[in-house]
C-alpha cells in the first residue's frame, strides 16, 4: 500500500496531525520534499509537538524517511532529535533514516535567502530558512549532500570548492562574506555529521523493497499545492514541487506504485507570506476564523491570512493531484459563523468563471463570488460520529464534497487524535 499525503491549499492545512493518526497503519512513513520552512504541529493528549523536519509519524512503530528531495538543515534536525529524546520519544538510527543524496541547507543558503528577500521590491515572505538557495544549488549540482556531511575529508573538500563562489554571491547582494570562511564553520559541520552519520539510509531502495515485500508506506508532503515552484501562484510559492506526482519522483518509486493520494484540506483557507488570496477576510469573519483557528505559522510565529473556502482554487488542487479522498480539518472553527460562505467562482473582467486563471496576476484581480450555507452553534470539539453533526455542518461538508467532486473519509474537529472520525 503506498498512499501520498499533500496540502490541498497553501500549507497549514493539518498535515502533521492526519499523518501523525494514519501513521499508525503505516510500516513507513516518508518526507519528500521542502525543508525546515514546514511547520507541523502534533497533539497528543497534553503533550504539543511542534516539528519542521521529522516527519510526523514519529511517534508511532513506523520508521520515518527523510527522501533525497527535501533540504535539510542539520542543525535543525539535531535539535529536533535532542527535543524528542528529551520529551523521551527515542530516535534511533533503525527509527530514522537520512537519504545520502538530500541537500544540506548551509548558513551562505540562509543568508542568501534573507539578503535577496531584502532587495525584493516585491517581497515573497519567504521563511528565511535558506529553502530556495538550497534548491538553486541542488539543480545546479553544487550543493553538499548528506553523504558529503558525514564523511569529514569529503566535507572539507566540497566546501572549499564552493567557498570562492559563495563568498562572490554574498558581496554581489551585499552581505558580509566571512560567514563562508568562518573557521568554526567546518569544524560545526563535521561535528553534526558526526552525529546525524548513523541515520544514512537509501530511500528508494527502502521504500520499493517494502512495498515488494507487501509492507505500507505513507509519502507526507510539506507546504500546499498552491505552494507549488511549478503549478503555484508564482512567484508567490515555495522552491519544490508539492503535489503528489512529485512524491514518486523525490522519493524514486514508480507512479504504477500509488494506490491513494489524501488531500489534506481546511474548511476555510489561510495562507502565510505574500501572493494573491481572493477570499480573505480582513473583517468580523477573518478574525474569527484567525482568533478561533489560533491561525500563527509554525516556523515564524507569522499571522496567518485567513478567508473563505475558495473552490476554484481546490478544483485546481483536484487536478494537480489527482486525489481518491479527503482529509476535512478545522471543521469546528466555522462554529459562530453565520453564513458560512463557500467562494464557487470568481468575476475576472466581467467574466464569472469557476477555474483559476494560470496567471498569478490575473488571479490577484480574481473578485469571489459566493454561495452562502446556514452556519451553526454548537461546538463540534467533542463530535465524535458524522451523524452527529449539527444537520448544517454536514450540507456544508457535503456542497464542499459535491463541488469537488471527491469523497471526504475523513474530519477533524479539534487538534486532538480522539478529534477526527470517519465519514
Ligand atoms: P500542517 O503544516 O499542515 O501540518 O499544519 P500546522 O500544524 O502548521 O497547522 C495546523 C494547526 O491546526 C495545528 O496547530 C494543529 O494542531 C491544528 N489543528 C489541526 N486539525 C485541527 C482541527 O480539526 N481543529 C482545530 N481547531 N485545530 C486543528
Ligand atoms: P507547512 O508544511 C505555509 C510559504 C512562506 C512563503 C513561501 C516561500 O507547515 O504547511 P520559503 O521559505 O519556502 O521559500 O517561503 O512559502 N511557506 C509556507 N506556508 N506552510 C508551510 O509549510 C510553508 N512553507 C513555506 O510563508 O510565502
Ligand atoms: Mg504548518
Amino acid at each position: 500500500m503506498f498512499t501520498i499525503i499533500t496540502g490541498a491549499q497553501f500549507g497549514d492545512e493539518g498535515k502533521g496531525k492526519v499523518v501523525d493518526l494514519m501513521a499508525g497503519d503505516y510500516d513507513i512513513v516518508a518526507r519528500f520534499q521542502g525543508g525546515d520552512n514546514a511547520g507541523h504541529t502534533v497533539k497528543v493528549k497534553d503533550e504539543v509537538y511542534k516539528l519542521h523536519l521529522i516527519p510526523s509519524g514519529f511517534l508511532l512503530d513506523s520508521r520515518v524517511l527523510i527522501g533525497p528531495g527535501t533540504v535539510l538543515n542539520p542543525e535543525v534536525m539535531v535539535e529536533e532529535i535532542r527535543m524528542l529524546e528529551e520529551a523521551g520519544v527515542q530516535v534511533s538510527a533503525k527509527k530514522l533514516g537520512i537519504d545520502g543524496k538530500t541537500s544540506i541547507i548551509m548558513p551562505y543558503h540562509i543568508e542568501l535567502d534573507g539578503l535577496r528577500e531584502a532587495s525584493r521590491p516585491e517581497k515573497i515572505g519567504t521563511t528565511k530558512r535558506g529553502i530556495g538557495f538550497a534548491y538553486i544549488d541542488k539543480i545546479a549540482r553544487d550543493e553538499v549532500h548528506f553523504s558529503d556531511l558525514i564523511d569529514e575529508k569529503r566535507l572539507m573538500q566540497r566546501l572549499s570548492d564552493l567557498a570562492s563562489q559563495k563568498e562572490e554571491e554574498i558581496k554581489a547582494m551585499g552581505g558580509d562574506p566571512t560567514i563562508v570562511t568562518e573557521s568554526s564553520l567546518v569544524e560545526r559541520y563535521i561535528s553534526l555529521g558526526r552525529k546525524l552519520a548513523p541515520y544514512l539510509a537509501d530511500v528508494s531502495y527502502e521504500i520499493n523493497t517494502a512495498l515488494d515485500e507487501g509492507r505500507s508506506v505513507l509519502a507526507e508532503g510539506a507546504q500546499g499545492s498552491h505552494l507549488d515552484v511549478i503549478h503555484g501562484t508564482q512567484k508567490f510559492v515555495t522552491s519544490s514541487s508539492t503535489i503528489a506526482g512529485s512524491a514518486c519522483a523525490y522519493l524514486g518509486v514508480g507512479p504504477t506504485r500509488v494506490n491513494e493520494v489524501l488531500a489534506i484540506v481546511k474548511s476555510y483557507i489561510t495562507r502565510v507570506g505574500a501572493g494573491p488570496l481572493p477570499t480573505e477576510q480582513e473583517g468580523d469573519a477573518g478574525q474569527h476564523l484567525h482568533d478561533v483557528g489560533h491561525e500563527f505559522g509554525t516556523t515564524t510565529g507569522r499571522s496567518r491570512r485567513c478567508g473563505w473556502f475558495d473552490m476554484p482554487l481546490a478544483k485546481k488542487s483536484v487536478y494537480l493531484n489527482g486525489y481518491t479522498s479527503i482529509a476535512l480539518t478545522k471543521l469546528d472553527v466555522l462554529t459562530g459563523l453565520d453564513p458560512v460562505k463557500i467562494c464557487v467562482g470568481y468575476e475576472l473582467d466581467g467574466k464569472v468563471i469557476d477555474y483559476p486563471p494560470e496567471d498569478t496576476s490575473k488571479l490577484a484581480r480574481c473578485v469571489p463570488v459566493y454561495e452562502d450555507m446556514d452556519g451553526w452553534d454548537t461546538d463540534l470539539s467533542s463530535v465524535v460520529g458524522y451523524e452527529d453533526l449539527p444537520q448544517k455542518a454536514r450540507e456544508y461538508v457535503k456542497r464542499l464534497e459535491n463541488l469537488m467532486g471527491v469523497p471526504v473519509k475523513y474530519i477533524s474537529v479539534g487538534p486532538g487524535r480522539e478529534q477526527t472520525f470517519m465519514k
